[in-house]
């Protein structure tokens, strides 16, 4: 039978499926639950930098166990050290920040609490027409920079895709102590209610269309810096986990799908993995990864076409 073993970090996995950051890993029992239903690994949701300013409001009622989301460092720093305590598979802290300042010791205390790796997820939404690509590409540096000083353990940065020059801006972050790269985040998008005119916060649920643009960058950026590559967005199916692993990805991060169809999901992905490799002569995770990188391809110019006029010709109008 297949092996699934993978390597993330530098750390050891018994599976390459792994529960990305979400409600569903900030709780003890939810956490539990995506152990036994095979997660290789799983990230705890963000510690956000405003949670960790010293006058940030402290909710106690009504978030009940959960982690994260506005529930405040020291109920985060329970659940890490209760993970790190009854899980056998590696508890990755995610923290969210995108200044410098005092919220980066927080990143040690996590280290302290017994997180196998952090995860540090960066995006803002920068509006200001002053602030050039460049000062902000410059801010995300300087705050993995601190983060990497302030920790011995692996540091993963998770990134959007919205960026010029996706392949430089990684190759700095790695120059800044990036340990591995999570492709991509995913976020909400205010749309507009046209009855109510008010903004609406909608936060919908990815699908396997989504899994094209981590694909790409996967294969681009696959044994590019030795850093490890974890595809997150649009990772639901088990053909969707085959073409992330193919294109060079060490794991495969899944949140929509375990929120849709509840942490057994996991379960029968993983079987039908087993089979697929089986199927296919497979033995090892290893032999299957980066095998259609852009480095393994007979064209490797096939990822970077965006306007592809045979493709694009090839879509004629519906006939009536
Ligand atoms: C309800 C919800 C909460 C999330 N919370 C976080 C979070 O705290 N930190 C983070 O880095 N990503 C968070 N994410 C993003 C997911 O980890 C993941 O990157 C994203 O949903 C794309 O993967 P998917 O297509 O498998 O859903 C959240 C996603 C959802 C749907």
């Amino acid at each position: 039978m297949a092996d699934l073993r993978t390597r993330y970090l530098g750390l050891e996995l018994p599976s390459p499926l792994v529960a990305s950051s979400s409600p569903l890993t900030g709780t003890l029992d939810g956490l539990r639950r995506l152990e036994a239903a095979g997660a290789g690994a799983v990230v705890l949701p963000s510690l956000f930098e405003e949670d960790l300013a010293e006058d940030a409001p402290r909710p106690g009622a009504g978030h009940g166990d959960q982690a994260g989301y506005g529930a405040g460092p020291a109920a985060y720093l329970s659940l890490v050290e209760q993970a790190n305590q009854t899980l056998s598979i590696p508890v990755i802290a995610s923290l969210n920040g995108t200044t410098r300042g005092g919220w980066v010791r927080h990143a040690a205390r996590l280290e302290q609490a017994g997180a196998d790796a952090l995860e540090l997820n960066i995006y803002y939404v920068s509006s200001r027409p002053g602030l050039s690509a460049s000062e902000v590409e410059g801010n995300y540096l300087d705050v993995v920079r601190e983060v990497r000083r302030a920790i011995g353990i692996p540091l993963a940065v998770k990134l959007s895709p919205y960026f010029s020059s996706l392949a430089n801006l990684a190759g700095q972050l790695v120059e800044a102590g990036a340990n591995g790269l999570v492709l991509f985040n995913r976020f909400y998008q205010p749309d507009l209610d046209i009855e109510a005119m008010e903004v609406l916060p909608a936060l919908e649920l990815s699908t396997s269309t989504e899994l094209r643009l981590p694909l790409r960058w996967i294969a681009i950026l696959h044994r590019r810096w030795g850093i490890s590559l974890a595809a997150s967005t649009g990772v639901h199916t088990v053909e969707d986990v085959v073409k992330v692993l193919l294109a060079g990805a060490d794991v495969a991060m899944m949140t929509s799908a375990l929120l849709h169809n509840g942490p057994d999901h996991l379960r029968s992905v993983e079987l039908r993995l087993r089979d697929w490799m089986d199927g296919h002569g497979y033995e090892t995770i290893d032999q299957l990864r980066g095998q259609l990188s852009q480095r393994s391809v007979p064209d490797p110019a096939a990822f970077e076409r965006a306007n592809y006029i045979k493709t694009l010709a090839s879509r004629t109008a519906p006939r009536r």
